[in-house]
């Protein structure tokens, strides 16, 4: 099934226009009720991820509905080489100053590695520092039908989850960064995986580098809306890693990021820019100096 975008079902609201998650009028806090109903209008809505106050605070003023602290920065923020050593410490402080950087956007905190895993317990432990002290509207965690008891605890506790499946960055010692849901047992464990984290009560599922038919199938068959990223154009979301769709991370790209600017280059480019201005003492001049 092709979904058509909000504006070209004319769903996207009420007449006004005024609920649509992108490009609606309303201030306040995005809530999961929203994301909600933004399923039942078919509207499609983007996401992305922000791991400071100063570029959170861009993309609200973008509208960017949601925004994802996710532990990707590890990788983007951190200089980890991985999502493996991020901490809760670290989770909390970065989903703080996004929280603080924002006024409209749902924001989701990411458990990082080693913060869930060990039980539902645990989870609601590390969920509730996200919540109370950094003061995010949901959270988010990797895995499927292993993950289910977590999922389930927090809901009933109060606090709303993004579950996350397919390709688990978290797991990449054990998985490896490849495309998951291939072939027939696969993609039915990767279909059980998404009815489990729906069961359990997750308001949404990220579909991470997964093949795009399978991606359309589990969008079809849950009622709770998926976000994809490498999961072809169907879901009903997309998230991309903002240092990636802003052209600021190096290296070769995966297929599926589009990379809207190239912040690299603008940045690399002030910065000599201005080494070039001290350096042959044009910077500062007298406009710039106080008397
Ligand atoms: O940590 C992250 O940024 C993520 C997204 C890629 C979904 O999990």
């Amino acid at each position: 099934m092709t979904q058509l975008s909000a504006a070209q079902t004319g769903k996207t609201s009420s007449s006004d226009g005024s609920k649509a998650l992108y490009g609606g009028k309303g201030t306040r806090r995005i809530t999961v009720r929203d994301i909600a109903l933004a399923k039942e209008r078919g509207e499609k809505w983007p996401m992305l991820t922000a791991y400071d106050a100063m570029t959170a605070s861009v993309f609200d003023e973008a509208g960017i509905p949601v925004m994802l602290v996710g532990d990707s920065a590890g990788n983007c923020h951190l200089g980890y080489e991985s999502t493996v050593p991020v901490t809760l410490d670290e989770m909390t402080m970065l989903s703080a100053a996004v929280v603080r950087g924002t006024q409209r956007a749902l924001i989701v905190g990411d458990l990082p590695f080693g913060s869930y895993q060990e039980g539902p317990v645990q989870a609601l432990r590390s969920a509730t520092r996200l919540v109370k002290e950094a003061g995010v509207g949901a959270v988010k965690l990797e895995g499927g039908e292993r993950s289910h008891e977590q999922i389930r605890l927090l809901v009933e506790s109060g606090i709303p989850v993004m579950a996350h499946i397919g390709l688990t960055p978290q797991s990449v010692n054990a998985m490896g960064y490849r495309v998951q849901g291939r072939g027939e047992e696969a993609a039915q464990q990767l279909l059980r995986d998404a009815k489990s984290v729906q069961d359990a009560g997750a308001f949404a599922v990220v579909l991470e580098l997964v093949p795009a038919e399978l991606a359309a199938e589990v969008t079809r068959v849950l009622h709770i809306p998926t976000v994809g990223i490498g999961a072809g154009a169907e879901t009903d979301a997309q998230v991309l890693v903002w240092t990636d769709m802003l052209g600021l991370t190096g290296g070769r790209m995966p297929k599926f990021v589009k990379q809207y600017a190239n912040l690299r280059e603008v940045m690399g480019n002030a910065a000599k820019a201005f080494a070039e201005d001290v350096v042959g003492g044009t910077f500062p001049l007298e406009e710039h100096s106080v008397h």
